[in-house]
């Protein structure tokens, strides 16, 4: 485990722990009278006088102080030195990153990455935007090797659904001593969990829609670096392309931060305890959680993060009737795509067509919420013992 970063507090020279940035940032100044919570600022324009134009804001398409709440919050927590960027989606901040590719330069990227991110990039690559080389992002001699003829090196870690983990100071440092650009997608982890900008990366995509606003409501995302020539090409990217959040998703996914640390402490304990008990169960072949020792990710995750997240991914004995038959049986459980929510989901990936064909058919992606761990448990061990083997 790596140490918990203190962070310089807002409104005064105090660092703070991030579980405390959580709850504090992104709040009005703290004088007499001040409203405790940020406002949801709805406007398209901004007052100018004199003739001149105000410096950053000018129009609803550059900039929201909603955003920048949330933006605040985000970079602290990931330990940049410059605000975050918000979009209006995990994916529209991924395309505004990989418009940091030069024409035709060559990206490199796991073959189980997010299978919308997949999706994106074979459209850029259809057409002639860029290349493609994917590895199996465990392998770290792979993902070197890789690199001599790349211009981005993109990562996720742990990956959507496989749960491999990526040796991130390694690779970041290789990407580095090659001159590649290197991006995260930390949408799994969380800054709570693992902070890629302290391992070298240039920059860090979230989608916010996941543990960050953690209510299934909203839709967002965001990127972070520390570089300011890369976050004005970002941002410059983002104005242009009109890829901006609505301010009160914004404002919802703020609201849903201030208890990331207490969800994502109970969902990992939950997810941890219950990815011990499917090890057990005979009517799963495989479980894959970087918590569990003898995970192939274990030791990595251990070093590198702090905590292992709140994905489990099983494989049920059974065909692909049987297991489809038991998603559908759930009671506590939602058969639902996406993760990250105070309600589990569960969710066999393949049924998504663009679904990577070495991700296994039956593969389960569980998405551990914080439900009281035996209602879940009995959930899924009905369902399971049900499977005809
Ligand atoms: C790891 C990961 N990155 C990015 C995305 C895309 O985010 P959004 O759905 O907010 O566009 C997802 C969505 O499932 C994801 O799981």
């Amino acid at each position: 485990m790596t140490a918990r970063p203190e962070i310089p507090s807002a409104h005064g020279s105090a660092t703070l722990r991030p579980d405390t940035v959580v709850v504090s940032g992104g709040r009005p100044a703290p004088e007499h009278d001040a409203p405790v919570g940020p406002s949801i600022v709805l406007t398209s324009t901004y007052r100018g006088s004199g003739g001149s134009v105000p410096a950053d804001r000018a129009y609803g398409r550059y900039s929201n102080p909603t955003w920048e709440d949330l933006e605040d919050v985000l970079a602290r927590l990931e330990q940049a030195q410059l605000p975050a960027l918000a979009y209006a989606s995990g994916l529209a901040a991924i395309a505004s990153v990989l418009a940091l590719v030069p024409v035709g330069g060559r990206l490199v990227m796991p073959r189980h990455s997010y299978q919308g991110s997949l999706a994106l990039v074979a459209d850029l690559e259809s057409r002639g935007m860029l290349t493609v080389g994917t590895v199996d992002v465990a392998d770290t001699e792979e993902v070197v090797a890789a690199l001599d003829s790349a211009d981005m090196l993109w990562l996720e870690s742990p990956t959507n659904p496989m749960l491999e983990v990526a040796d991130l100071p390694a690779l970041l440092a290789a990407a580095r001593a090659r001159g590649v650009l290197t991006c995260v997608d930390n949408t799994f982890a969380t800054p709570l969990l693992q902070r890629p900008l302290e391992h070298g990366a240039d920059v860090v995509v979230h989608s916010v829609t996941k543990y960050l606003a953690g209510h299934s409501d909203v839709v967002l995302g965001a990127a972070v670096t520390s570089d300011p020539a890369l976050r004005d090409r970002l941002k410059g990217h983002r104005t242009l392309h009109g890829a901006i959040p609505g301010p009160f998703e914004a404002w919802l996914a703020l609201r849903g931060m201030r208890t990331l640390a207490l969800r994502v402490e109970r969902s990992a304990a939950t997810a941890g305890e219950l990815a011990r008990r499917l090890r057990q169960h005979p009517a799963v072949l495989e479980v894959r959680y970087p918590g569990l020792p003898g995970d192939p990710g274990h030791e990595r995750a251990a070093a590198q993060m702090d905590g292992f997240g709140s994905v489990v991914a099983i494989v049920p004995a059974g065909d692909v009737a049987a297991v489809e038959a038991a998603v559908d049986g759930v009671r506590v459980w939602t058969p639902a795509t996406s993760l990250g929510g105070v309600e589990s989901l569960i969710e066999r990936r393949r049924r998504h067509h663009e679904e990577p064909r070495s991700v296994p058919e039956t593969l389960l992606r569980l998405s551990v919420g914080i439900e009281n761990v035996e209602d879940l448990w009995e959930d899924l061990d009905r369902v399971l013992s049900g499977i005809d083997r």
